[in-house]
């Protein structure tokens, strides 16, 4: 049976999706990136699933430390996701437009954002042109609970 492509794409991006930064940090270096493939997977232990393109420069610091932090963006923030999912001349570069401070565990916890949470990898998925990584949610810091960007209200399209 051949897959209809186009309405694979429809429906998929119909996927409901809002929009993170992921922190990572392997020894002095710290990157982040626009990640809007996100979602919980368990409520004990809590899990949350995210899917990371293979090519990326944050894809390995992930395998090798196993740690990752996601920032949970205000509404009003859809030019700071710009900022992260842009090119940028040197790892960690884009953390010049977002002040921020390390958590717990040592990952990027944004001054200004909704809140975030650290979390420990417990698995992944490595098939495709991304790798769907599970983490445990091992610390959550809440700074102004307002409401939250979601993709659909961008204009943009990630997905399909
Ligand atoms: C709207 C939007 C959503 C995105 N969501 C994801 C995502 O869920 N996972 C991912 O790996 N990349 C996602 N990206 C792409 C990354 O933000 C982009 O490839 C970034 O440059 C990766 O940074 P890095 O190579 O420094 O890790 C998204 C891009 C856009 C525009």
């Amino acid at each position: 049976m051949d897959l209809d492509l186009e309405a694979k794409k429809v429906l998929l991006r119909k996927i409901p999706h809002g929009l993170f930064i992921c922190g990572v940090r392997e020894g002095d270096e710290v990157n982040g990136f626009t990640a809007s493939w996100v979602t919980q997977g368990s409520f004990d232990p809590p899990l949350v699933v995210m899917a990371v393109r293979a090519e990326g420069s944050s894809h390995g610091i992930i395998q090798r430390t196993k740690l990752f932090s996601l920032n949970f963006l205000k509404s009003d923030q859809k030019d700071l996701a710009a900022v992260f999912f842009k090119p940028q001349t040197a790892l960690g570069g884009r953390f010049e437009s977002a002040p921020f401070e390390f958590g717990d565990l040592g990952l990027p916890i944004l001054d200004n954002a909704i809140g975030a949470i650290e979390c420990e990898l417990i698995g992944e998925v490595v098939h495709g042109d991304h790798t769907v990584f599970v983490g445990e949610v091992k610390t959550a810091t809440l700074k102004n609970d307002v409401q939250p960007l979601n993709l659909s209200s961008t204009g943009w399209t990630y997905g399909g």
